[in-house]
């Protein structure tokens, strides 16, 4: 496989070009996706699969930019459907559960209606649709809750465990975490074999943010009653928060049917945080 990185620099970016060696990495420095001139002079020739991991992901900041997220992950994806045409690579594109509303009981499939409650949302649903109505040949792959090499709630909370801070983490909104190595790994199997969409995040029971935040604790010596849950109504009051979707779990049915087995994420919580220490 002839792969290229985009968004190199990225949490899941460096989980693709380590799983991936002889891609060609480019970060945003190197081409941003949200520039229409650099996308369409970009040379892709020889790239058998370009793999999209560059996109405005603060949630929160985006409420007040918007026009920031919708150039990078609606236009972005815009531009590189147009180079997929053109050059006729395959083109994995990397989304999110916040384009659903989470107001669905238990896992999501893939055809849950798109319905993004706040700006970061809307614009990746747009950057999903410009990817189906514009690449010929594409992966649209839905994640949740990204732990790589970066800034994320896992490093977060293992920060202030450290530091013995005991914070208050929101308890009614649910999900799995995604760890980037596992991701990348997933990604580069599904480009091999599927196309459509694809929901993509570590497997086993659904947990809170405050159940995530109580298991890093423990994992770090700390008493897990020192992380104090927290309703959303409540954390949000007095922030000015976007809105998040109370379930983010997103069902695994189909990546199972094609073959990805995903480690669960207690187990690869212990590898990531393993890692670290
Ligand atoms: N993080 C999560 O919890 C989460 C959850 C669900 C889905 N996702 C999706 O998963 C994918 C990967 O997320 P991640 O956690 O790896 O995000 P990340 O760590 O924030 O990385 C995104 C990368 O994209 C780069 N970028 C921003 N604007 C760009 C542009 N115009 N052109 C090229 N590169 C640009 C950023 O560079 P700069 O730092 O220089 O801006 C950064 O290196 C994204 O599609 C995201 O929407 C993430």
């Amino acid at each position: 496989m002839r792969a290229c990185v985009l968004g190199a620099d990225g949490q899941l970016g460096r989980a693709l070009t380590a799983a991936l060696p002889d891609a060609v990495a480019l970060g945003h420095g190197a081409l941003d996706i949200g520039d229409p001139g650099a996308v369409a002079g970009h040379d892709f020739t020889g790239a058998d699969v370009v793999f999209n991991a560059a996109a405005y992901t603060a949630v929160d900041r985006a409420e007040h930019e918007p026009a920031a997220a919708w150039r990078v992950n609606a236009l972005g994806p815009t531009h590189l459907a147009g180079a997929a045409a053109r050059y006729g690579f395959l083109l994995v594109h990397v989304s999110t559960e916040y384009v659903f509303d989470g107001s669905a009981s238990g896992p999501m499939p893939e055809d849950t209606p798109l319905s993004p409650l706040g700006v970061y949302g809307a614009s990746k649903a747009a950057g999903e649709l410009a990817v189906r109505a514009g690449a010929p040949e594409h992966l649209v792959v839905r994640t949740s809750w990204v732990v790589g090499d970066g800034g994320n709630f896992v490093a977060t909370m293992a920060r202030l465990a450290r530091d013995g801070v005991s914070p208050t983490v929101v308890e009614d909104q649910i999900g799995r975490p995604t760890f980037a190595a596992d991701l990348a790994a997933a990604l580069v199997l599904l480009a091999g074999r599927e196309r459509g969409t694809v929901h993509v995040t570590n497997d086993g029971e659904p947990v809170s943010w405050h159940g995530l935040a109580a298991e890093v604790f423990a994992r770090q010596g700390r008493d897990p009653a020192d992380v104090r849950p927290v309703s959303t109504a409540e954390y949000a009051a007095g922030r000015q928060q976007a809105r998040r979707p109370a379930n983010s779990v997103l069902d695994l049915s189909l990546l199972t049917r094609a073959g990805v087995t995903m480690p669960s994420w207690r187990d690869a919580l212990d590898t990531h945080l393993g890692a670290r220490s």
